[in-house]
């Protein structure tokens, strides 16, 4: 095990954003994990857990140990006529788990395809895209807690999924690391296209195949959404508010073509970007900050963008937001 110091974390965040850390390791097996927080933790060191960078922005320097978990492994667990049950390490690639479940036939994640990032940190949001969330296939995940180093399954109920929300974000926020998560795969067809950009696939019917559904929504994030390879970007910027029927009802009398959706538990959700562009936003540029002109709600480095830069635009959004719908977003990213 190798401690790198004064380490550039700028190839390790998607933002690009340019700061370094205290101390650096790079973590390919569990026991090492385990010594390295040990250690690191009794000399009163803070210690953030990175996958894949994809959510976070770092506004300052990280004093403290930055762990990089590139742990590897999927996992047949156990498996009958209708379903498998798979156990994967946190630092495999979210997408290499879905490109294998999609390779057996294993239904119940292809909508998430290509979400940048570790399966580890997938629980942590509860990631979503076109109609599917991760709770919906996750059954459980194992890890400990940084603080006294003691193992922890979490099962569904206990993990307190939301919309991209969970316990590990709220009050196990830094506090808990995730080692490994179990999913349960049907075996059967059941795919989810009541998406708005999946009306096309609907029209295919009886020929629709797992692998059809990824490389359709592999097409339509490729034209929508920013390859942060490229560009400097970490997704959605702002969750998408929730509100009231009696808000909306409000809204919509002040703007008739406000797009609005009810999610399964009832709850009305707004678009953000919707509610940005309307504010105008879309497509602008500060200096190397940008909202996105396909998304608005991706805020994009174009090359050099600071931290500073990015939260001084992101809050004049946030204020114009307020001003002209009296919404108030949320961040979904994660700051440090
Ligand atoms: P990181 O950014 O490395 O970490 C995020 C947080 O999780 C940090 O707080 C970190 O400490 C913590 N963490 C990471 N691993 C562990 C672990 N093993 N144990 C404990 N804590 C841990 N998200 C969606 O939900 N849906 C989308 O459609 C989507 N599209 C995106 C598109 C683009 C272009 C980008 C750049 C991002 C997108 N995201 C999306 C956001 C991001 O991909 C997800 O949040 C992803 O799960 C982050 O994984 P990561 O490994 O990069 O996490
Ligand atoms: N819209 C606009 N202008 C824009 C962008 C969006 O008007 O510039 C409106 C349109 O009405 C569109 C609607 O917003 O129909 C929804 O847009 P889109 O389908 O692109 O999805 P989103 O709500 O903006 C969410 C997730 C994404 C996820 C997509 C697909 C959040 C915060 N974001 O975005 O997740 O990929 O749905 O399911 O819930 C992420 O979390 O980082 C992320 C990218």
């Amino acid at each position: 095990m190798k401690i790198k110091e004064n380490y550039s974390l700028q190839e390790l965040n998607t933002f690009k954003i340019d700061v370094k850390s205290k101390y650096f390791i790079e973590i390919e097996n569990e026991s090492d994990l385990k010594e390295i927080v040990k250690e690191y933790k009794s000399k009163g060191e803070k210690i953030l857990l990175l996958g894949g960078g994809s959510n976070i922005l770092f506004t300052k320097d990280f004093d403290g140990l930055v762990v990089h978990l590139i742990t590897k492994g999927i996992d047949i667990v156990s498996q009958d006529d209708d379903s498998v049950l798979i156990d994967c390490k946190a630092g495999e690639e979210w997408d290499e788990v879905v490109q294998f479940a999609v390779n057996n036939e294993y239904y119940g994640i292809e909508n998430l395809s290509l979400i940048p990032g570790t399966i580890g940190a997938a629980p942590i949001q509860n990631i979503g895209a076109y109609g599917a969330e991760l709770k919906d296939v996750f059954y459980s995940l194992d890890g400990f807690y940084t603080a006294d180093l003691v193992e922890k399954s979490f099962s569904l109920g206990e993990s307190e999924f939301g919309y991209r929300d969970s316990i590990f974000k709220s009050e196990l926020k830094d506090k808990f690391i995730i080692t490994s998560v179990k999913l349960r795969l049907s075996k059967e067809k059941n795919f989810k296209l009541n998406y708005r950009d999946l009306a096309d696939l609907n029209k295919l019917r009886k020929n629709i195949t797992i692998k059809k559904v990824r490389d359709h929504i592999i097409k339509v994030r490729e034209s929508k959404l920013p390859n942060p390879k490229v560009i400097g970007n970490a997704g959605s910027f702002y969750k998408n508010p929730e509100i009231s029927a009696k808000q909306l009802t409000n809204l919509i009398d002040q703007n008739p073509d406000l797009p609005y959706f009810k999610s399964p538990d009832r709850k009305i959700k707004l678009p953000a970007g919707w509610l940005i562009e309307q504010c105008g936003w879309k497509g602008k540029r500060e200096g190397d900050v940008a909202s996105y002109h396909r998304q608005a709600l991706i805020i994009i480095n174009y090359g050099n963008a600071t931290s500073q830069s990015i939260l001084n635009f992101t809050q004049e959004i946030k204020d114009s937001v307020i001003s002209k719908f009296g919404i108030e977003l949320e961040t979904e990213v994660n700051f440090y």
